[in-house]
């Protein structure tokens, strides 16, 4: 008998066309940052729409830890938090499980605490770089002791002594000027984070909703901005509606624009313009994708998108892209590999650090299913020919999880089933994910 169960293999078969009217899972991003602003609010904080995949579960289970309150019933998450800089010291060490925003927006809260906790994280996430938030946050006062090259399990000596700093982010990265940001909450003074390239601003966003007091300009560059977060706001709970995550709406769209005759609406998905680079790039390659009912939910831009699928044509993406849509490469790749002509996806340094080695495990997944491309230490040339890959492939997804979808979808349009030998890290972000695609009149089952 084997100690460890055998990773759960997933085969998708291909079908003729999708069909029909999906509503995908919460936005990842949104609701961890719901959870833990939440948690350093005074009152009560309702979440509803919040992704329940593992990587949220990880952060509500590490907010607890702090001494939130979290409770959910019938679909409403509850959260009493203990208000900024309130949180107690976690009595065991924080398991972040796949979840690298849990590990980098808690090490800001963290960070700013003081108490010495302690993170670590799966097998993935321990390979995952935090030097990134702990060069900033050390600079404010903060000490860590990690593996060797920053990696988790890493020791956090916070301070409630921090020093405000003005840091420009050496990568374009979200979770690392939310850390800051995060940390600068308690912080007296002005904490400011300029990035060159523009990333999603949900944290801005929803902090000036929990009565944060953030200032945001233009950056120097014309792209990038300016952030400012005043420290010691009290924040005051708030009810929060987390929109369809546009990273999970991601597969259902692009396996409606690959398979010609498909007709497939995916409500209410968030629509951020700092998300929305896939969409624009696969109208860009033909796509017919129509954002019907625009409107606002909790301070987010919302819409139903409305897909047709039909012939996509190869493109080049520019490299300022990438943070609009750093998490929508791989299933980008699958829909280049379906286009006629050549694609090229630039700029792409950051899949590296992501849940795996996303630009070589893209490239293997490709070259598993007879897909011709080049890969080079920051782009992919994906070459199609407008007719489905040959699929056949067994695809190895690294506990990766937007690999193990993207490629299901790739099953569904090539001429043989595509398989992917581990399914379960799909539940991180996107539970119910086969199901859903079926609803479509996708084949995506449990293989041998
Ligand atoms: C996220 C930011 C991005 C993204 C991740 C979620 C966030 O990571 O890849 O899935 O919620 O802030 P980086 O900030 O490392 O680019």
């Amino acid at each position: 008998m084997s100690l460890s169960a055998a990773p759960p293999r997933l085969i998708a078969h291909p079908v003729a066309r999708l069909e029909g009217k999906v509503r995908v899972p919460g936005d990842k991003s949104i609701s961890h940052r719901a959870l833990m602003f939440g948690s350093m609010a005074l009152g009560e904080t309702t979440v509803t729409g919040l992704l329940t995949g593992e990587d949220v579960l990880r952060t509500a289970a590490a907010v607890r830890a702090l001494g939130a309150q979290v409770v959910e019933q019938d679909g409403v998450w509850r959260v009493h938090g203990f208000g900024v800089g309130g949180g107690r010291e976690p009595a065991d060490m924080l398991d972040l499980g796949n979840s690298g925003t849990s590990a980098r927006l808690l090490a800001g809260i963290l960070a700013s605490h003081r108490f010495t906790s302690f993170m670590t994280g799966d097998g993935s996430l321990r390979r995952r770089p935090m030097q990134r938030v702990m060069e900033p946050l050390g600079r404010m006062g903060a000490r860590f002791e990690s593996r060797a090259g920053g990696r988790l399990p890493l020791a956090i000596v916070g301070t409630d002594e921090m020093v405000p700093i003005e840091y420009t982010l050496p990568v374009a990265s979200a979770q690392v000027k939310s850390a800051i940001l995060l940390a600068g909450l308690n912080t007296a003074g002005e904490t400011t984070v300029v990035e060159p390239e523009a990333t999603r601003d949900h944290t801005e966003r929803m902090l000036c909703h929990f009565g944060a007091e953030v200032r945001v300009c233009a950056g120097e560059s014309g792209r990038g901005k300016r952030i400012t977060v005043v420290g010691w706001p009290e924040l005051r709970a708030r009810d929060i509606v987390v929109p369809g995550d546009p990273s999970s709406a991601a597969f259902a769209v692009v396996a409606a624009c690959v398979k010609p005759g498909s007709d497939v609406l995916v409500e209410a998905v968030g629509v951020n313009p700092l998300r929305t680079g896939l969409f624009t790039t696969l109208q860009e390659m033909g796509a017919d994708i129509a954002f019907e009912n625009p409107r606002e939910i909790g301070g987010e831009p919302v819409a139903d998108l409305h897909v047709r699928g039909g012939a996509l044509k190869g493109v080049d993406v520019p490299p300022e892209r990438a943070p609009t849509m750093i998490d929508e490469y791989p299933i980008l790749a699958v829909a280049a590999a379906c286009a006629e002509g050549t694609t090229r996806l630039l700029g792409l340094a950051e899949l590296r650090a992501k849940e795996s080695d996303r630009l070589a495990s893209v490239a293997a997944g490709l070259a598993a299913n007879g897909v011709r491309h080049e890969k080079g230490a920051d782009f992919l040339i994906v070459h199609g020919d407008g007719k489905a890959p040959a699929g056949g492939g067994l695809v190895e997804t690294h506990l990766d999880h937007r690999i193990a979808m993207s490629f299901l979808v790739l099953g569904l349009a090539a001429r043989e089933p595509v398989a992917v030998d581990d399914g379960a890290p799909i539940d991180t972000s996107f539970p119910g994910f086969a199901a859903l695609m079926n609803g479509l009149g996708a084949r995506i089952e449990a293989g041998s």
